[in-house]
């Protein structure tokens, strides 16, 4: 019995330095910046936010360090400046008008470096590594160091691609690439068009434009795609 008055009494106090703490600190008198993200959720009454607050709060002062340095250059808070394309998508709601689309479309295009003379594709099984790593340039307390662990490509997280694992839904299904449509220069140019920038022919879509951003070389783009159409690839199983 006195063991359990005991353990009330704990909880209660528990609660009672809880809410001290969290009556102490009202949130202006922090700066969240400062905080860990567990300290942040303590302090911080979100139940009192209207969901623009919330949104605007958790983007820019929800413990992310939007001034450190990051590893591309510059620091993190330039990431949330958006480019041309992505003004024009956004005022669009991602429904670009026809003159919008004939624009993005002729930029994209123009953006793509393509490998001189044939397409010839790589190693699928260095391809299929980079397809299914999320390893990148992740805002972090300290930087991913990229001699260590190689950049991925992060295809995993919107495509399905075979039966051996699982991948999101956020794009089409590529199982089977290869298979389906052959492998003539002419799909291989366009898949390594749509890889090098997505734009070119889905004007505001959501797919990363890798190659045009110089986040994947253009052996890296081919190493993934021998993964998408060599025969041996388990995509093409
Ligand atoms: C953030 C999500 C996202 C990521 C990451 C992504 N994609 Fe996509 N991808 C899409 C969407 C969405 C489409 C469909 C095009 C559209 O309508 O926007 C697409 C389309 C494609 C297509 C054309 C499919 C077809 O049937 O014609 C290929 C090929 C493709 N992606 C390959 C890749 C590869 C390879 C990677 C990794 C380098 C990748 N994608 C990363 C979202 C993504």
């Amino acid at each position: 019995m006195l063991k359990h008055y005991l353990s009330i009494a704990c909880i209660a106090a528990v609660l009672a330095v809880l809410a001290v703490t969290v009556g102490a600190v009202p949130v202006e008198e922090v700066d969240p910046t400062d905080l860990h993200a567990a300290e942040v959720d303590a302090v911080v009454d979100y139940t009192e936010m209207t969901p623009e607050e919330m949104a605007e709060f958790l983007i820019f002062n929800g413990g992310l360090k939007l001034d450190d340095e990051v590893q591309e250059g510059g620091i993190a808070r330039e990431r949330l400046v958006q480019d041309e394309l992505q003004i024009i998508c956004t005022q669009a709601r991602n429904q670009p008008s026809p003159e919008q689309r004939e624009k993005i479309i002729a930029e994209a295009q123009a953006s793509i470096q393509y490998p001189e003379g044939d397409i010839v594709l790589g190693d699928w099984e260095k391809g299929r590594q980079m397809a299914w790593s999320g390893f990148g340039y992740r805002l972090a307390p300290s930087l991913d160091d990229h001699d260590e662990n190689p950049l991925g490509a992060n295809c995993y997280n919107c495509h399905e691609f075979a039966g051996d694992r699982q991948g999101g839904t956020v794009g089409p299904s590529l199982k089977g690439y290869g298979k389906l449509r052959g492998d003539s220069q002419a799909i291989l140019r366009l898949t390594y068009g749509i890889i090098y920038n997505a734009h070119s022919l889905f004007p505001c879509t959501q797919m990363p434009r890798q190659g045009a951003k110089g986040l994947l070389s253009q052996e890296q783009i081919l190493d993934i795609m021998a993964y998408l159409f060599d025969p041996e690839s388990p995509v093409n199983q």
